[in-house]
This record gives C-alpha cells, structure tokens and sequence, in this order.
C-alpha cells in the first residue's frame, strides 16, 4: 500500500493548546483511589498519600491538565466534605458507579480540593473543577471558587489556610456540571441552560469583583447538534432579559465521546475498522459544536472541550470500576484523535482522555507495588511534542477501507471510509513534529511525506508497535516492550522523505531546515 503525505509549513491553522492533551481524573473504582491516592499505604513511594510511580509516569508526558472529581460523580459532590482533618470527613455514598446492593462504593473523602491540588502541584498540572449543578446550588460553586482563588480574608480563606494553604490555587477551569442532559440534572438544554445563567452569574460575579476575571466557565454541551443550539438559543433569551451577552458568561461548550466495536481483546476485522470510524466522529462533534458557537456568537472566542473522550468496551461495567485491558487498536484510535485535534486547533481549547489512570482507556494502570504505561500512554509520549506548537495542514492521500453504517451512526450515508493512514503535523521553535499511523491491519504502508520547504531534513524517527498484534495489551511484565523503536528514514534532500510504515503501527518524525 502506498501513501502520500502533505505538510504545509505554509498553512499553519493556530497553536495546539497543550491542554489537547489533558486527563480526566475521577472518583471511579481505581482512579483516585488505588491508582492516584494510597494515603499510608507504604508499597509504594508517596508524597502526602499521593503515589509517585503514577506521578513520574503522568509527569514524563507533561500532563497540561487535570479533569476533577467527576464526572457522574461531580454533580453528587460537595467540595466542603472532602476538606478538614481526615479522621471527621464523612463517609458517603458514590452512586453512579455502584451496580445494585451487591456493590456499593463509598467514598471516604480521604482525597478531596487541597489533596487534588496537591497532585497538580506535583505534576505541574492545571486543575479543572466540575461544579455540581445536579445536587448543589450556586453558593456552594461560589464558596468553592471562593476558597480556591480568593486572596482576601474570609471564611473561606481562613478555611483554605486551615487545611494547609495559605496562597490562592489560581484555579482557571471551572466546568458548570457534568452531563446535565445525563447523570448531572437530567434536564433539556431550556433548563440547563436558566441553571447554566444561574450558576455562571454568580461564579462570573465573584471572579470579575473579587479576583482577576481569569476565569473561565465551560458549559455542558452535547454531541447532539440540538442540545448545542436549544441550550444557546435559550441561554441568550435569557441572558438578553437582563444585560450582555451569552459570552459574558461562557468561555467554551464541552462534548463528550466515548466508542467501541467489539470487545476489549475479542474483536473482528471488521469491527476493528468500525471503531477506528466511531472514533473519527469526535472531530465531527467539534466541527458541530463550533458550529452552533459560531450561529450564536460569531467571531467569539469560545471554544470547545472535549473533556472526556476515549474507547469504553463492553468489558468495562459498574461491577469492576470501568477497566478493561487497553490494546493496540485502542492506541491507534487515540492517534488518530490527537490528528483530529491538532487540525482543529483553531477551536479546541482543551481535551481530556477518559480517564487517567485504571479505568477505561488510562494511559497508567497500577497494582499495589508498580504503575506501568499502555499503549495508549505510547502514543501521549510520542504526540507530546505537538502541545504548544502551531498545527500545520496536512492532508494524506491513501487508501481506505470502507464500513457499513448502521441505522446512522455515520450520518445518512449507507457506508464509511476509514483513511488507512491518519496524520497531523505542528511546529514549534522551527522543528516540525509529524505523527502518523499506518491503520492498515495487514499491509506495510511506502509512506511519502512531502513538505513545502526543500531543505527539510528528518533528524529523529521512531515507531511504536512494530511488531505487534492490534489485540496486545501491556502487563507490569511486558510494558517495555511497547516502547517505540527506530525506523529508518530516506531523506531526499528535497523536502520529501520515504520510509516503510508496518501494519498497525504509529510513527512520529521531527524535522529540521
Ligand atoms: O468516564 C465515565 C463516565 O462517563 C463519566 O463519569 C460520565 O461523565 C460519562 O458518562
């Protein structure tokens, strides 16, 4: 199979903000707990409860950003519980993922606001909160930005400087619920959004008097266009009773995108090609939801979150805290993600992977003594130099294979051409940074990569799993194995290369004048 690659130093489309590459972290079976937080427990090394295997592995990926505490679980939680001497917090209830009365988490509060900052200190991390809306009101979402970003002497200072933090966490994020269409609220989007007004009043308020107005509030948005555009048009009847505008109040829209075609390890040919097709559609979900931004306020600078996304296969259920193994097929659909996010990062100002670490497609997993890297963590590694640097077009020429729709996953069209090969490029500082996958699961691809600069010269290319099977998954035992390997590149000497891409395999390239 041949295929042809085109990168436009000439085109650049705008900076890929690094938060593209961010993580949601949750209080979800063996994320927080186990996977992040092990308090006392002294298997492995911590720093205040929290475990530095984890933290090592999610620092040598630059994690821009964290996602917290839900989720589902957001919008049952109230942030005054997780804070005060450990010993009194009380011990709750976690809802959403217990299944039935035979398995019913509870939540002990142990890791709570200073603890989650505390990790983002760690990791160099920027915090993004999720306010409950379903279960709470807005005085509870104030106090909190409040305790968090206040400078001042109040309650909630004297309360933050109580539970070890005299300085402000400077917290930019703040997300307005969770799913509200779902799990946060159940509401349509004309009541979400009075609730949205509600909520974003008071927050946008306290910021704009009491701290630096660098805020900014992310509504929930959906991957149906109609949610989008319901939710908006009300939002701006009911901020156009009062004054300013929808935007005085929302910074950007979030949508969620979780896929899958048969199992974890157990899948078919063919439904290997469809999740590599469901996977695409998130790049469709942000060309939807930037539309319905653009009909309401053209020219805004609102952008659009994914701040959950990633495989859920039907492995991962409620009974065993959303894990399943995380295959190279998984990988190749998050290479093909990050493509889709770094051409679009003219309106995507943040992503956040589904979820960090030990539930669905985590980039760590963690037993009690070791913490070891996916595939899909390979993939983070080897994508990391696009955070901050300026996409670049690119277009591939390449054969596709082609799925059946069914009802209208993919729209109205009977069929769905799955490209074989997916490829995005950035520059930062001069150097230009090419990812590409070969998703072709039986065919080397004779990739040519052709750049507008003849002086162009590849001075680093690696590959990452060569040699493996797209069912493959990584153990504490073999994760080494999934690191990436060398591959030989002929450099032309005209600002084109050629190399040979093996089946289902991801490669990165960076080139210099
Ligand atoms: O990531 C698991 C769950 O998926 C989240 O809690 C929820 O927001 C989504 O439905």
């Amino acid at each position: 199979m041949d295929a042809a690659i085109y990168v436009s130093r000439h085109a650049p489309i705008d900076r890929i903000d690094p938060n593209v590459y961010g993580h949601l972290t949750e209080h979800l079976g063996r994320c927080i707990y186990g996977g992040v937080w092990v308090g006392e427990d002294d298997r492995v090394p911590t720093e205040d409860g929290i475990r530095m295997d984890t933290v090592e592995l999610l620092r040598n990926l630059d994690a821009p950003v964290l996602r917290w505490p839900g989720g589902c679980f957001a919008d049952d939680y109230h942030w005054k519980d997780g804070i005060g001497p450990r010993e009194e917090r009380p011990r709750q209830r976690n809802m959403w993922w217990a299944q039935g009365r035979e398995n019913r988490p509870e939540e002990s509060n142990a890791f709570g606001t200073e603890s989650f900052m505390r990790l983002c200190d760690l990791l160099d991390a920027e915090p993004y909160l999720a306010v409950n809306v379903g279960s709470g009101d807005p005085e509870e979402g104030v106090d909190w930005a409040e305790y968090c970003n206040y400078d001042g002497d109040t309650e909630m200072t004297r309360l933050r400087a109580e539970n070890g933090s005299e300085e402000p966490h400077d917290v930019t994020y703040w997300g307005v619920g969770n799913e509200n269409w779902g799990c946060g609220g159940r509401y349509s989007p004309q009541l979400y959004a009075e609730e949205f007004r509600r909520f974003a009043n008071y927050l946008k308020g306290f910021d704009r008097v009491m701290s630096d107005g660098s805020m900014e509030l992310v509504a929930c948005g959906h991957v149906t266009d109609d949610w989008n555009r319901q939710f908006l048009e009300h939002l701006e009847k009911c901020v156009s009773f009062g004054q300013g505008s929808v935007y005085d109040l929302l910074d950007h829209l979030s949508v969620h995108r979780y896929y899958y075609a048969g199992g974890d390890t157990d899948f078919s040919t063919e439904q290997y090609y469809r999740m590599l097709a469901r996977a695409a559609r998130i790049g469709e979900d942000v060309d939807r939801a930037a539309e319905a931004l653009e009909m309401f306020a053209p020219g805004s600078n609102a952008g659009i979150i994914v701040d959950e996304w990633g495989v859920w296969h039907p492995e991962a259920v409620f009974a065993n805290g959303l894990e399943q193994e995380n295959t190279v097929r998984d990988a190749l659909a998050a290479a093909s993600v990050l493509d889709d996010l770094n051409e679009r990062a003219d309106v995507v100002a943040m992503a956040n992977i589904a979820q960090t670490v030990n539930v669905l497609q985590c980039l760590v997993q963690t037993d009690e003594e070791d913490a070891w890297p996916t595939p899909t963590y390979q993939v983070f590694d080897l994508y990391k130099a696009h955070m901050g640097g300026t996409a670049l077009r690119t277009t591939v020429e390449a054969d596709v294979h082609t799925v059946e729709s069914r009802s209208d996953e993919f729209g109205p069209q009977d069929t769905h051409d799955v490209p074989l090969v997916s490829a995005s490029a950035s520059e930062t500082d001069e150097r230009v940074r090419i990812t590409l996958s070969n998703r072709a699961l039986d065919a080397v691809s004779s990739t040519t990569v052709a750049m507008d600069v003849a002086d162009a010269t590849v001075v680093d290319s690696e590959v990452l799993f060569a040699g493996k099977e797209t069912d493959d998954y990584s153990t504490k035992d073999n994760a080494e194995s999934f690191e990436p390997s060398t591959i030989a590149v002929e450099n032309h000497g005209d600002g084109t290369f050629a190399f040979d891409v093996p089946a289902s395999s991801v490669v990165g390239l960076t080139v210099e004048r």
